[in-house]
């Protein structure tokens, strides 16, 4: 997806819950053990919110590193969007809460649902904004607070998901010269809705008592289907958006933390040294639309994003959706 005005990355931050939940905690409510958590997701630990923490609030928090690493004040916001599937309220948007939390006072705000792949589907459509010359500041976040939707009694949901967010301020590339998205792609296919699904509570049907007792209102993952689905898209989205480069010029690849058997899977299977994949799935568990932008604060934090290197990102997951994206740093 090329695009006319050259877009670029102005700033990054990101955002987690200070409560540290390990494997072993999961073994009041359901059988498993740290052993499998690690040798089957790669996971050890992973944040999630306090009761009455609001993700929002965590989204204020990285939309606010993002814009002072950029050096742009609130008010020259034109767009706040945010890419989940947990916002703090079914309706209103979190993107107009988190709008008025920072003080964008001109900006126009709204949310995205695309599952694993929101962080990346938000930055395409925060990137066109741009491109056309509409507006010069876009603040573009992905996260979650999967712990409030997933079930403490399933057991192959649960150790697997977490709570935390991340975002960067998107401007013209020659204004801030930095992080440019050289080209973008997304993908879908419907009809594996039901692989990851909230099965009630929307307009199709609504939540009964029995419902409420049995957890259908909560997040349910066919884990081994999407598991195939996964390795494939992830592979190809990875092949995509290295097609064509000089793999000397790769800096990281930083995959959507979905499991690392899947990550090690796909890069393998492209001969991706694994030094240059970039994983903290470990310590922050799959928090969906926060793993990639998440993944990118901490690299630029640790000043490990180096000028003009490549950086290749791939997302999959509810929907089904898919999205990668190729900057130049
Ligand atoms: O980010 C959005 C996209 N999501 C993904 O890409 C997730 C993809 N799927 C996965 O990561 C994996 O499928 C899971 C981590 C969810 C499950 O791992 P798996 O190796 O695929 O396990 P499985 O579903 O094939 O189940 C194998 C066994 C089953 O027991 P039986 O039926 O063989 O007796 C499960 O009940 O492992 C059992 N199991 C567990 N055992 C201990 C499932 N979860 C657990 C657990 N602890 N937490």
């Amino acid at each position: 997806m090329t695009v006319p005005i050259p877009v670029g990355i102005a700033g990054v931050g990101h955002s987690v819950p200070d409560r540290v939940i390990d494997n072993d905690w999961f073994t009041q409510f359901v059988d498993t053990s740290d052993e499998w958590i690690v040798q089957r997701t790669g996971i050890s630990q992973r944040r999630w919110l306090e009761d009455g923490e609001k993700l929002s609030d965590h989204f204020a928090a990285c939309g606010k590193a993002a814009l002072e690493q950029a050096g742009v004040l609130p008010s020259e916001v034109d767009l706040v969007i945010i890419g989940t599937v947990s916002p703090d309220y079914l309706v209103p948007s979190v993107a107009c809460i988190v709008q008025d939390k920072l003080g964008c006072e001109k900006a126009g705000a709204f949310d995205i649902n695309a599952g694993c792949a929101g962080f990346l589907y938000t930055l395409s459509v925060g990137r066109q904004f741009i491109a056309s010359g509409a507006y010069k500041n876009v603040l573009v976040l992905g996260g979650e607070a999967l712990s409030r939707i997933t079930d403490i009694h399933d057991r192959g949901t649960v150790v697997l998901f977490a709570d935390g967010c991340g975002g960067v301020l998107l401007r013209r590339h020659d204004d801030c010269e930095q992080g440019l998205i050289e080209d973008l792609t997304l993908g879908s296919d419907g009809s594996g809705y039901h692989f990851i699904t909230r099965p009630v509570g929307g307009s199709y049907q609504s939540i009964t008592q029995e419902d409420l007792a049995e957890g259908n209102h909560l997040l349910r993952m066919q884990g081994r289907d999407v598991y195939r689905f996964a390795v494939d898209q992830m592979t190809g989205l990875m092949e995509w958006a290295m097609d064509g480069q000089d793999i000397s010029e790769l800096g990281w690849v930083i995959p959507h933390q979905m499991n690392k058997r899947i990550l090690e899977t796909a890069t393998a299977r492209l001969e991706i040294p694994p030094e240059k994949v970039y994983i903290n799935i470990d310590r922050f568990g799959n928090t969906s639309a926060g793993t990639v932008p998440i993944c990118l604060s901490e690299l630029s934090a640790h000043n490990k994003l180096e000028k003009n290197s490549l950086l290749v990102m791939a997302a999959f997951g509810a929907g089904l959706a898919w999205a990668g994206a190729r900057i130049r740093w």
